[in-house]
């Protein structure tokens, strides 16, 4: 009996931590390589916080992430009431944030353009409210960016252009060239600065009506005790709660976290091997950066623009199809878009700014091959997008990794059961209304 005892203890300190004991050869091959990579020498650098670990989100400047504003933030997101100015009254709040940053969609569209005012349908589906022209929808030039792990963003939109910080510090005498910009000279980051203009963006509005007959009112004085009332209801306090909520939006149940965790079965040797090939022979790693893999970082990879894929409301010459150098004017700037995070991919097969690839298949190969798609591009491309000589099985492992490695499979944890409207969420008109059973 002691003996057994004995042998028991033995095997729970062999076994029962699995975190440190690593003997499957991919694991320890793994974890070394990413040891290597990390600044700090330990694969641990790429786990991302837990969505109520405030303390360890990344903040906005003057926007500390608090309880109170996650709520507020977590029910303006699916508010349809929100959406109170719409162009045409059949629009009238009818859609959210959410229309275009669907959380089954990885927080993306799930059609390669968002659609919010004028639009109907949900996801591939949402098409053109007929009391609408063209260029009355709301829509921009690139795919909506998803928002997981959107806290690690410093300047946010494929360009960068909002934030007065990091990657702008130095573009104060260009900010109001644009009239959105202007915006940046509060000092606020990405997230916060550019929410302030997305609510006049994107056609929503805080009034009497939002506040007290469907009752925000004391979420915001919950939220905001220190804010003095004439300034409590307005867009920036709105824009801190959105901030607060998106920036808790992180992918930290993804298997490679949960193996990166200690969970070593959280991956299939497959995935495993396609880990290995993202740090190492394909270099994914040398743009994809952090536990967010994304980057404040701009690049030319020489794909398609939303034009060429019949977006509304954009042309062969949009300005926006410049990138980062549409922004600035630099000339080493042009065709430069920001590195975007890239986990939970396969809930939305549109990749690329201009939605120009449907698999992830199409996307491994296009930088395995590296020959710029848009012919428009003709200068600027990455040193760092060049042949990677990938075989079939190696692009197999690598999507494989990508699919479902990097995929956060209970999105719907950040969903709220209810807005205080009693609204259909995400989207409100007749035909949503009816596939989502709200009639
Ligand atoms: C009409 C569709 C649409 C709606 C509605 C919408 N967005 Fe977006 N969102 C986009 C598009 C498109 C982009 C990329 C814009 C660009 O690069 O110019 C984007 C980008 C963002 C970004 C920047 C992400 C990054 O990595 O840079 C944030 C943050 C964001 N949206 C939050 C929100 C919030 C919060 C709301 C509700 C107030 C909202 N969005 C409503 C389409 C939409
Ligand atoms: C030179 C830097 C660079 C390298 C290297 C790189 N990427 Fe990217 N990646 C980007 C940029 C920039 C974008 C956005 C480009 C655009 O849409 O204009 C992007 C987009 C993506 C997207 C689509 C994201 C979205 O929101 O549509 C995926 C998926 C992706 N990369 C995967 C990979 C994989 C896998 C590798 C390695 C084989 C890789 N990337 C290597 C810079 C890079």
């Amino acid at each position: 009996m002691k003996r057994f005892l004995l042998l028991a203890m033995i095997g729970f300190v062999a076994f029962g931590c699995s975190k440190d004991r690593l003997t499957d050869p991919l694991d320890i091959e793994l974890d070394d390589l990413l040891g290597r990579l990390s600044p700090t020498g330990s694969a641990d650098y790429y786990i991302l916080p837990e969505s109520d670990d405030f303390g360890s989100i990344i903040a906005g400047v003057n926007n500390p992430i608090t309880a109170e504003k996650v709520e507020l933030g977590k029910l303006f997101f699916y508010e349809t009431a929100l959406a109170g100015d719409a162009m045409h009254e059949s629009s009238r709040y009818t859609y959210s944030c959410a229309t275009c940053h669907l959380p089954e969609a990885g927080f993306m569209p799930g059609r390669k353009q968002g659609i919010a005012d004028g639009g109907m349908g949900m996801g591939n589906d949402r098409g053109m409210n007929e009391d609408y022209d063209e260029s009355e929808l709301d829509t921009q030039a690139g795919r909506a960016l998803s928002l997981l792990n959107v806290s690690y963003v410093t300047n946010t939109t494929w360009t960068g252009k909002f934030g007065a910080n990091h990657t702008n510090a130095d573009t104060e005498n260009i900010w109001d060239v644009f009239e959105d910009t202007h915006i940046n000279y509060t000092g606020l980051d990405g997230i916060e600065a550019q929410l302030i203009e997305g609510q006049v963006l994107h056609r929503m509005k805080v009034d009497e009506y939002v506040l007290d007959e469907l009752g925000y009112r004391a979420l915001y004085d919950a939220a905001f005790p220190d804010y003095p009332v004439e300034e409590r209801y307005g867009a920036e306090t709105t824009a801190f709660a959105l901030a607060a909520y998106i920036r808790t939006l992180l992918s930290n149940k993804a298997p490679f976290q949960e193996w990166l965790k200690g969970e070593r079965g959280a991956l299939t040797d497959m995935q495993k091997e396609g880990a290995l090939l993202f740090y190492g022979k394909a270099g994914c790693v040398r743009c994809h950066k952090g536990p967010s893999m994304s980057a404040n970082e701009y690049h030319a990879i020489g794909v398609k623009d939303m034009y060429d894929s019949h977006g509304f409301n954009t042309s062969v010459d949009d300005l926006r199809n410049f990138g980062r150098g549409g922004f600035t004017g630099k000339e080493e700037d042009l065709y430069k878009f920001k590195v975007p995070t890239i986990y939970n991919m396969k809930d939305s097969p549109f990749y690329f700014h201009g939605s120009s690839k449907h698999t992830l298949w199409g996307v491994v190969e296009y930088f395995n091959d590296a020959i710029p798609e848009n012919e428009r591009v003709d200068r600027n491309i990455s040193p760092l997008f060049h042949p990677l000589n990938l075989t079939t099985i190696e692009i197999q492992q690598l999507v494989a990794f990508l699919a479902d490695g990097l995929r956060d499979p209970d999105l719907d944890r950040y969903v709220p059961d209810a807005v205080l409207s009693g609204n259909c969420f995400p989207n409100n008109d007749p035909i949503s209304r009816e596939i989502m059973g709200c009639e």
